[in-house]
């Protein structure tokens, strides 16, 4: 099969609304590890479909292929005031992640939205963008390699000390992404210490802060974090965006007690927090079988992807 034909069918797959969440999702992580604008294209076609969860995923994919094909289609899903916060935040976060300077228009434009999901979000790209573009090589030489290998949206602090990166992380007063780049700090630390400051951050005032720290917890992996994530997950109250984020936390780390967890909100009334249960048992379940080879949960299927390349 050729390569255009192979990312034809499987692009059938992502579109294919009567296949279930978690087959599109595989779908859509193959494409991201194909990549080029044959790809770019198909996953672009995504943008209309109902569920949130699938739409903000293909955003983050895009942002992660770091390709400036993607920017006119990001700028589109950033602008369209119909999707929902969610995905107008991932688009957003993605800009940041292609790192292109002409992205600093439209992400200027909506810096002061009146979603605070979508402001941060531009204003935390802008200083990604102006952190690039201004960046000493002799500061990249001395910060912590990501052994994640996701392209985040602030570069890890310079500071290694816990203690001090877990005052920055949770000082309210701070600049966002100061507290950003802290939080990248300890995440690349890592270790049950790193993991219990982190989750303290679960109780911070910004949602958008709250839901990339159950994001950085899943990419670590530590059973540390599961009662705290447990308990943003649990509060109906709580932004879905942040509990949506917690569930496939829950879902990567994969002890016994995150699967009854995620069992019992895969029954959400929530679209989002519902369908992101429903996708990481699903991935588990299938853990065992070959069906797909290289990664079992989703935060190992977004990580394959860069050990390739
Ligand atoms: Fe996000
Ligand atoms: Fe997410």
């Amino acid at each position: 099969m050729t390569n255009s034909s192979c990312i034809q069918e499987i692009g059938e797959q992502l579109l294919d609304s009567s296949k279930s969440l978690t087959d599109r999702f595989r779908a859509l992580f193959t494409l991201k590890n194909l990549g080029g604008s044959e790809a770019i294209d198909i996953i672009a076609k995504g943008f209309y479909d109902p569920s949130a969860l699938l739409k903000h995923e293909l955003a983050y994919c895009l942002g992660q292929m770091q390709d400036k094909y993607a920017v006119p289609v990001l700028t589109k899903v950033l602008e369209d005031k119909s999707q929902e916060a969610m995905v107008r935040h991932e688009a957003g976060e993605a800009l940041g992640a292609i790192g292109a300077s002409e992205s600093l228009e439209v992400l200027r434009k909506f810096e002061n939205d009146s979603i605070p999901e979508v402001s941060e979000t531009c204003q935390l790209a802008i200083q990604r963008i102006e952190w690039l573009n201004n960046r000493n090589t002799s500061e990249g030489d001395k910060l912590s390699s990501n052994p994640y290998h996701s392209v985040d949206p602030a570069p890890p602090s310079l500071d290694l000390d816990i203690p001090r990166l877990k005052g920055a992380l949770l000082d309210e007063n701070r600049p966002l992404f100061e507290r950003y780049r802290a939080m990248f700090s300890l995440r690349n630390t890592g270790g049950r210490d790193a993991v219990l400051a982190l989750a303290e951050g679960l109780k911070c005032k910004s949602a958008l802060f709250r839901h990339e720290i159950a994001y950085v917890l899943g990419q670590m992996q530590h059973e540390a974090a599961i009662e705290q994530l447990t308990v943003n997950l649990a509060d109906s109250e709580e932004n879905p965006m942040v509990r949506h984020e917690c569930a496939e936390a829950l879902g990567s780390i994969a002890k016994d007690n995150c699967l009854n967890i995620l069992e019992k909100y895969s029954l959400d009334h929530e679209r989002v927090v519902k369908e992101s249960c429903i996708v990481a048992l699903d991935m588990l379940e299938h853990e065992q079988s070959d069906q797909f080879q290289y990664a079992n949960t989703m935060a190992e299927m977004k990580q394959a992807v860069h050990q390739e390349t």
